[in-house]
């Protein structure tokens, strides 16, 4: 990939996000790389954003810009929904921290167990980190067992034990990340996803505690999983006695106003939850089996607490918007409208695609949306399509950085912003802004051809 051809597109970029270049020179003599979340860093800057409205953000600059972010997936009502406002707003003059009970929490787990299936009992948390943290260590608890099995190219969150082998490579049993220790590996069992037969003789080998899985497939879906895996799933841990948790972080409230488990119909005994469950604010929670969620009370059958302080849990502000955010879950509009808009971006994309002869294609589900660049394949002729017969290896594998960037920044030229080479909908997102989207990626297209970046 020749520099000046970079350099020409940074170019175009600095002149057109001025303000934010400016920002970016502030920011990073403070934060290292200059931002506060790994997925941010863009070069030669990211942009500063400040408004956002529905499907759109405003950058300093004044540009509207569709976004695909969508709160890293927390908003699916959309940014600054009223009702999310209103209600934070009242709340805030009435007590953002009480430090005591309080009525906005009841009425947020009741807006989670009416939706979720598997929610008998919940504890919120402050994100999903924490929740799958707390999903583990009850599972240790009540099974009085060590170890934890997950797949290849599942991201539960940044804790020790679960983010070994959220990144490729994968296969070689040497999952060490800079800072984690030896110890805390020793208890990690990694399989490759969709492969019931290996799970099996890992429980056999193994005898872990639980399993936990991204509801719909590691990297939310780039690698997918679908309804008859996780039946088999179920059915498997069920008959083996080991504890299935559903990591429903991103899929909660998201794929159906029940998550992954309510567009199955498959039950799991724990389930993580966050982003969308408290409306784009901070939260989380960790929901499950009656007696399972009983290892966090003081006086149990299991003879041991464990133990759960967390000054922000069940935080007022996040309860408030939850219950907006939930109530407006539950009337089914928002995700139908996110899936239909999330195929109508698909197809589109693809047709594109084959018009502009790119070696790209679209895949994804619900309303998800992935990019496979320098793709070798079929083009898929229907929305079931999953590229490279769903081999992680190949869907998880390292793109280009140089290209990931210039991708990202010629999106952003022409007023779209994708999170990677990746979307995520909101219900709020329009038939406008897909059709918009499709014009602006058939411009970044001619534009990285013209720079010579792609063939
Ligand atoms: C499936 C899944 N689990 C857990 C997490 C961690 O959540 P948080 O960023 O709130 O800690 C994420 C974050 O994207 C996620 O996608």
């Amino acid at each position: 990939m020749p520099d000046t051809a970079v350099a020409s597109l940074n170019q175009l970029y600095t002149e057109k996000f001025p303000s934010s270049a400016k920002l970016f020179e502030r920011g990073r003599k403070i934060f290292p790389n200059g931002v506060t979340h790994d997925g941010r860093y863009l070069t030669p800057f990211p942009i500063y954003i400040d408004r956002a409205l529905g499907s759109k953000k405003y950058d300093r600059d004044g540009h509207e810009i569709i976004d695909y972010w969508m709160g890293h997936g927390s908003l699916l009502l959309g940014h600054s929904h009223p009702a999310v406002v209103e209600a934070v707003q009242r709340q805030a003059a009435l007590a953002t921290h009480p430090g005591a009970c309080h009525e906005q929490e009841i009425d947020w787990a009741e807006w989670v167990q009416r939706l979720i299936r598997s929610a008998e009992k919940v504890r919120f948390v402050n994100s999903g980190t924490e929740a799958t943290l707390m999903a583990l260590r009850v599972s240790r608890i009540v099974s009085g067992k060590r170890k934890v099995l997950k797949f290849e190219g599942h991201f539960h969150g940044w804790h020790d034990l679960l983010i070994p082998a959220a990144d490729p490579p994968y296969g070689t049993g040497e999952y060490g990340m800079p800072g984690i220790t030896g110890n805390v590996l020793d208890d990690l069992v990694v399989v490759p996803p969709n492969a019931l037969a290996a799970v099996e003789r890992a429980i056999d080998e193994h005898d872990p505690a639980c399993v936990i899985l991204e509801a719909t497939g590691g990297h939310w879906a780039l690698v997918p999983m679908r309804g008859e895996f996780l039946r088999g799933l179920r059915e498997l841990t069920a008959r083996k006695g080991v504890i299935l948790i559903f990591d429903e972080v991103i899929t909660g409230f998201r794929v159906h106003p029940g998550g992954s488990q309510g567009h199955y119909e498959i039950t799991p005994d724990l389930t993580t939850m966050a982003k969308i469950l408290a409306g784009g604010l901070p939260g989380g929670a960790l929901a499950g089996r009656a007696d399972l969620m009983s290892a966090l009370e003081f006086e149990n059958r299991w003879g041991k607490k464990m133990k759960h302080p967390g000054t922000y849990n069940g935080n007022p502000l996040s309860a408030v918007a939850g219950v907006a955010a939930l109530s407006e879950v539950a009337k089914g509009q928002l995700c139908q409208q996110a899936n239909e808009m999330g195929l109508r971006l698909r197809t589109g994309l693809n047709e594109l695609f084959a018009r502009l002869d790119v070696n790209w294609i679209a895949f994804g589900e619900f309303s998800g949306v992935t990019i496979v660049p320098e793709y070798d394949g079929p083009r898929p002729t229907n929305d079931e399509f999953i590229p490279f017969g769903n081999s992680v290896a190949k869907l998880d594998r390292k793109i280009d950085t140089r290209l990931s960037h210039a991708f990202r920044c010629a999106l952003l030229l022409n007023g779209v912003d994708f999170f990677g080479w990746r979307a995520m909908l909101s219900g709020v997102h329009s038939a406008d802004d897909i059709d918009r989207t499709i014009d602006g990626m058939e411009s970044v297209v001619h534009l990285l051809r013209q720079e010579r970046l792609i063939p």
